[in-house]
This record gives C-alpha cells, structure tokens and sequence, in this order.
C-alpha cells in the first residue's frame, strides 16, 4: 500500500444453503503477509481506542460483530468509516493516525497485522506523527 493511505475493501462471500463463509488469504484480500492478529471486545463505552500511527506496519480492520467507528487520518486528508459489516474491510498503511471509537457492546474488531508486536514501531504522540508524516511528503517531492 502507499504510505499515508487506506481503503475500504469488500470481501467475497462464499454462500451456499448451508450460510456464509468468507475467506482472506495474504497478498489477495490481505495486501501484505499476516504475521500477528488480534481482536478487541468487550469495548466499553464512550471509549476510544487507537490514537497512534505506526512507522511501519500495515493493517487490515474488519467489525466481525457489532460495529465501532474509525477515524483515519494522514497528515493531509481525514476520513471517518463506520464498520458494521464482516464482508468490509479498512486497509490501513503506516503513517495512518486512527482512532476508534463508538464501539457497539458486541463489536468484535478483528485486526490483521504485517508485523508482529513490537512498541517502537507505535507513533502516539501526534505532534510527532504530524511531523514525521510531513517529512515524509517532504521527502517524497524532493
Ligand atoms: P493498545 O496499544 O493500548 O491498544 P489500542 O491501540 O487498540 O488502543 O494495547 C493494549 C495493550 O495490549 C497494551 O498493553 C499493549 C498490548 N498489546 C499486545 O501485547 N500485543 C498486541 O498485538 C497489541 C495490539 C497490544
């Protein structure tokens, strides 16, 4: 993915009499290699998650339950989504401030990941996430 971008993604659903399946397979609807995933639950309200960038790393969002609100943002350009569906996915490069909330009780946000676990690669200041977003256009256009 670019850097400082992010997409909505509708995953094919494989449905037959029995119901549905959906499947994700890295470099298809997964743009990289999943090396970690994670899901957060049981959200309380009037919460709000993320509130980081990351340097590296790459993401893919999907409300399997429930839904929750996502804001994105590149140092340019914001976007707010609301996830609500287990078919649609948030692609989300490095470089992206995100911050969720509005969490419903049941959201189940799963969270595909390019990277393993890994502190140093979190941006959460967002006077340094602007500044080293702003670089980095910087750098691009020289
Ligand atoms: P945190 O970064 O605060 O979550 P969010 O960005 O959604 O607000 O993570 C919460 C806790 O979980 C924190 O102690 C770090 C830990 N954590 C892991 O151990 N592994 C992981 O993959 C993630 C995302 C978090």
């Amino acid at each position: 993915m670019k850097v400082g971008s992010w997409e909505v993604v509708q995953f094919q659903s494989k449905g037959d009499d029995r119901g549905e399946l959906i499947s994700l397979e890295n470099f298809k609807e997964v743009p990289f290699e999943t090396k970690r995933v994670y899901y957060i639950i049981k959200t309380k309200a009037g919460v709000t998650r993320g509130l980081h960038a990351h340097r590296h790393l790459e993401q893919v969002l999907i409300a399997i339950a429930g839904s929750c609100k996502i804001k994105v943002e590149n140092g340019q350009s914001t976007e707010t989504y609301v996830l609500n569906d287990c078919k649609t996915g948030l692609r989300i490069s490095n470089l992206v401030w995100r911050e969720m909330s509005e969490f419903s009780p049941d959201c189940v946000l799963l969270v595909l990941a390019s990277e393993v676990y890994d502190p140093s690669d979190y941006i959460r200041d967002r006077k340094i996430f602007l500044q080293e977003s702003a670089a980095f256009y910087q750098d691009s256009i020289s």
